[in-house]
């Protein structure tokens, strides 16, 4: 069963794999290439992710991101896919001072890059902003545990949710269930704490650094692939493409040099 509309993976798939016990798995992506391939690979979800602010645009975290550098990037992810849902996230500083600004944002994904959902960070406090943006026919992923975008306040990227800190982490998580959220991302939590939450919902979790319980997993396209230079405990490099980029683009240089690049091959008579 997928979207009657769009021929894409929809959230009643996402609910079904739930019912059915079947575990999936979400990349973020930032533009064509990648997306055709994960697509191309049967991944359900890609997120169009503010982590593109420390893996594509050169920041050193997602904070400085803007809506304006993600519609862009989210509308080449929809192009250049078929099946996936494409979630875009909300950056930091739009969606937090009111519904009608999460309102606001949520419409330019939908309009100009046509994303199937989008992603906010936090808890009860958003319960406005996604209450507006799900009666406006937008579809919403939740986000807890770790929230990037409130690095400073937590005091770094650290682990969250320990000990009694996991019983606010649960009723957030509740409240956005009850809310309409239609799954909720957790961010390094314990992994006793993602699987009393997943048990404790009907809507499926994703977790990073949440353990092996959660109904998906997500990771940053970078990290799987080995490209991240400093790669996060949470994450696990599946290829080394720097390596292998490093490589290429050495051996390329040493061909020019050379004179070996190029043959009669690339040539035009
Ligand atoms: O922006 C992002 O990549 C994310 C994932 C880590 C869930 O929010």
């Amino acid at each position: 069963m997928s979207n009657a509309q769009s021929g894409r993976i929809s959230i009643a798939d996402l609910a079904a794999k739930k019912k059915a016990g079947q575990k999936w798995a979400m990349l973020t992506c930032y533009e064509q290439i990648t997306a055709e391939i994960f697509d191309q690979a049967a991944i359900p979800v890609l997120l169009v992710g503010d982590s593109a602010g420390n893996n594509f645009l050169g920041f050193e975290n997602t904070i400085p991101v803007t809506v304006d550098e993600l519609i862009p990037m989210a509308r080449a992810v929809v192009g250049a896919s078929k099946k996936a849902m494409v979630v875009a996230d909300f950056p930091f500083g739009s969606y937090e001072s009111s519904a009608e600004q999460a309102l606001e944002t949520g419409v330019r994904f939908f309009k100009e890059a046509k994303v199937g959902a989008v992603k906010l960070e936090g808890g009860v406090k958003v319960v406005p902003q996604i209450e507006k943006l799900i009666a406006a026919g937008i579809p919403v992923m939740g986000h807890l545990g770790l929230t990037p975008q409130s690095v400073h306040a937590l005091g770094g990227f650290k682990v969250q949710g320990r000990g009694d800190d996991g019983d606010r982490i649960l009723k957030d998580a509740k409240a956005l269930e009850a809310v309409g959220v239609f799954a909720i991302v957790l961010e390094a939590v314990p992994a006793q704490l993602a699987e009393k939450i997943t048990a404790a919902l009907s809507i499926p979790t994703i977790g990073i650094g949440a353990g092996n319980s959660c109904d998906g997993q997500v990771l940053v396209w970078t990290d799987l692939m080995g490209l991240t230079a400093k790669m996060p405990k949470l994450a696990k490099a599946y290829r080394n493409l720097r390596k292998e980029m490093s490589d290429a683009a050495t051996e390329f240089a040493q061909d020019v040099a050379a004179g070996r690049f190029p043959t009669a091959e690339q040539s035009f008579t």
